[in-house]
């Protein structure tokens, strides 16, 4: 079958690689994709933008694209779900009303408070003036989220009460990140360790994805501003088995069928951002597609036939289907542009990028090809991922290649991993 990759980052590199090597898979397209995408085999870019619905629907008919499989975020609010289905095209993801669960914090938040799924305490504002107010009855550390997409820009962890106040002012009245800034949440703060933990379902049955940890800070020891993640590993033994039971059963299922009750019916990835803090496991995100950078270490820890898999899910066929994990470790290092996440520069010569092995796998977050030279294209560059034996052999393997590839302002965290390795030693 040929399939449609939607989406031009490296979760869509990793994404279109993984389907590519599925003896289901003839051809595998990536809308619009990125120079890393454009060199795999079995793989072919097509210059649509992932919001030209219309132009990708008459793509994926007139090429009979047999499966549609969106990346990211932005679509999928936007409907690209429910368009696709009106055409009778296959397309793994949630539809419009489903994906609000990240397309609106409100709206996440309301579900999780009906469905009893443990979650930080919170306030929501549509007037700056009152949320203002509202600083002055609360004690800091507190964090201020916009409502809707902001491209990872939306939530500030505010420390002391002059910075939310600053957040309430650039997100509601300067209108930072638009109208997604029109209304906030105001949340507790919560302590603990994050994990990403992510699912595909049909609508009925879940099937659980290996566990990850993101870095979601810019620099080393979780210090900076946060980012669309940093680096990310698998699987995290912070999920024990026992926790992993009850994220099936008190997070992931009370929440689908909250939405079921409302009639709105979940198909595909769903990604819960937990906040892990001994025994308690509460829910600090839901993201309505796979993560990214988690998508590229899971992926290269998966044996199963990743095409049969999102065609099931689509097909309503996911019932026992178990997933096969490398029993190995991977870890994903992501080289960002110097800016990021802020602005950064693009268009720098990036060299030294190593030869492919079994267990090294270089994923393109923001390449382009320019007169024959790989170029840097975005403020996630690369995403260097690795297999070891164990963490620490993934780290080394991963951070040799990290060590000779370059460009001009490249940068990355020199411990990723690292967390888990000082926890495990304690
Ligand atoms: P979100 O997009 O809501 O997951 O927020 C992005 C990041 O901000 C999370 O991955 C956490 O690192 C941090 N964060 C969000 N909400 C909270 C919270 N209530 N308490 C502490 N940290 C938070
Ligand atoms: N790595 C975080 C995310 O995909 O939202």
């Amino acid at each position: 079958m040929k399939i449609l990759v939607i989406g031009s980052g490296g979760r869509e590199h990793a994404l279109a690689w993984k389907l590519a090597q599925s003896p289901l898979s003839t051809k595998v397209f990536v809308a619009p994709g990125n120079a890393g995408t454009a060199l795999e085999e079995k793989i072919e870019n097509i210059s649509i933008s992932s919001d030209d619905i219309k132009g990708l629907i008459n793509f994926a008919q007139n090429e009979k694209i047999k499966l549609t499989v969106v990346g990211p975020e932005d679509p999928l609010v936007h409907g690209i779900v429910d368009k696709f289905e009106e055409h009778g095209l296959l397309c793994l993801g949630p539809n419009s009303l489903a994906a609000q669960l990240e397309g609106s914090k409100t709206f996440m938040k309301e579900i999780l408070v009906s469905a009893g799924v443990p979650t930080a305490g919170y306030q929501v504002f549509n007037d700056p003036e009152l949320a203002l107010e509202y600083l002055n009855n609360i004690e800091a550390p507190i964090v201020v989220k916009a409502d809707g997409l902001a491209a990872g820009k939306g939530v500030v962890v505010a420390h002391d009460k002059q910075t939310a106040e600053n957040a309430i002012n650039s997100i509601m009245k300067n209108k930072k990140v638009g109208d997604a800034g029109k209304s906030i949440v105001i949340e507790d703060f919560l302590t603990g360790h994050e994990a990403s933990f992510i699912v595909l379902t049909d609508g009925k049955n879940v099937v659980p994805f290996a566990t990850s940890q993101d870095h979601k800070q810019r620099d080393d020891g979780d210090k900076g501003p946060n980012t669309g993640g940093m680096g990310a590993y698998s699987p995290t033994p912070l999920v024990t088995e026992a926790m992993h039971k009850e994220v099936m059963e008190n997070i992931i299922a009370p929440t689908l069928s909250e939405l079921k009750k409302r009639g709105i019916e979940y198909k595909g990835f769903l990604y819960a951002g937990l906040m892990i803090d001994g025994n308690e496991i509460k829910v600090l995100e839901y993201n309505c597609r796979f993560g990214d950078p988690e998508t590229q270490p899971i992926l290269m820890r998966m044996n199963s036939d990743f095409a049969d898999l999102c065609l099931r899910a689509c097909e309503y066929n996911l019932k026992d289907f178990e997933i096969d994990w490398d029993k190995r470790s991977s870890i994903g290092v992501v080289m960002a542009s110097s800016g990021y996440p802020e602005s950064y520069a693009k268009g720098s010569e990036i060299k030294g990028i190593p030869k492919e092995k079994e267990s090294l796998k270089v994923f393109h977050c923001g390449t382009i090809q320019d007169k024959g030279l790989l170029k840097s294209n975005g403020g996630r560059v690369l995403c260097v991922t690795a297999l070891g034996e164990d963490l620490s052999q993934a780290i080394d393997t991963a951070y040799k290649a990290t060590g000779n590839i370059n460009w001009d302002g490249c940068f990355f965290r020199s411990d990723i991993g690292q967390r888990d390795i000082s926890s495990n030693k304690s």
